[in-house]
């Protein structure tokens, strides 16, 4: 009989993470299909997902609050009957603030959500693998952290943000280092995808456009990226960045603001 695999993808009804659970779906994958406040999308993934024909079940999580890790984790075992062999670490906060209006309050939101709960995720599969008596392959198990191109092409907007995704992006090296060889640990780096927060759909064209390749990034591909990172048992403490190179371009603001500034990117 084949194993199955299920994967978690937090923030999986809409946008990325839903471009995400149908790529895992469409390469035979079950689908841990985690939502906070999108339970109607996520009912919709839901059901394209089984069009594909694979399983899915609903999960869902305020992944702010301290104990939601380990609470997401436990139900994901018992929705599926096993350990998800892949966590994408997708869900994420993108509030505005910059370096003079970042507060206490807009950091811990931003760390609580961006980092503290993947980190704490990831914590939670290795520490419930360790337990098991017969150990999975080394490889098998693997978690994706869904980073961003700003951090490695830094500007101080999106501070708050920015600060979150950094503390993420250096933590793929330290849990690579850590949770082995229960559980692999990588990172996942897209450009700009969606419009967001208060980015209008004109803005979002033109700032799409604002990479090497001149034309907009394809979630789908970086679905796919995501996918890649996790059948590949080989791949530990490394950062894929699917973005057109959009890392290359570096702006002094955030591409939303930038092109307003400058009409010519
Ligand atoms: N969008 C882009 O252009 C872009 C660019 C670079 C990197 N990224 C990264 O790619 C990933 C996906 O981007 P996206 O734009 O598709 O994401 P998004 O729509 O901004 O957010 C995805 C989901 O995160 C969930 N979420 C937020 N706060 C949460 C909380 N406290 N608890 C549980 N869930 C929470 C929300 O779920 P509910 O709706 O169910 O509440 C939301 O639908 C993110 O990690 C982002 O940083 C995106």
């Amino acid at each position: 009989m084949a194993v199955s695999s299920w994967v978690l993808v937090t923030g999986g009804a809409a946008r990325l993470g839903r471009e995400i659970g149908l790529a895992f779906a469409r390469s035979g994958w079950n689908v841990l299909c985690h939502y906070r406040h999108s339970q109607d999308a996520a009912q919709a993934t839901a059901a394209e997902i089984r069009a594909l024909g694979g399983e899915c079940a609903l999960v869902g999580a305020d992944l702010s609050q301290p104990r939601a890790a380990a609470e997401l984790l436990g139900a994901c075992v018992a929705a599926a009957g096993q350990a998800p062999r892949c966590i994408v670490n997708n869900a994420s906060l993108f509030d505005a603030d910059d370096a003079a209006s970042a507060s206490a309050e807009t950091l811990q939101r931003h760390l609580a959500t961006n980092a503290v709960a993947p980190l704490l995720l990831a914590n939670a599969l290795a520490a419930h693998l360790r337990t098991r008596d017969t150990p999975a392959p080394g490889g098998w198990h693997s978690v994706v952290h869904v980073l961003d191109q700003k951090v490695h092409n830094l500007n101080p907007d999106y501070f708050s943000y920015t600060v979150s995704k950094l503390a993420l992006q250096g933590s793929v090296a330290l849990q690579a280092q850590a949770l082995a060889p229960h559980v692999r640990v990588c990172g996942l780096s897209p450009g700009l995808l969606y419009p967001s927060g208060p980015q209008s759909q004109a803005n979002f064209d033109r700032a799409s456009q604002v990479n090497p390749l001149r034309r907009p990034i394809e979630p789908a591909d970086v679905a796919r990226a995501a996918l890649f990172l996790a059948e590949n048992a080989s791949l530990n403490g490394c950062t894929l960045q699917a973005d057109n190179g959009q890392h290359l371009v570096p702006l002094a603001r955030d591409v939303m603001f930038a092109i307003d500034e400058n009409r010519q990117p």
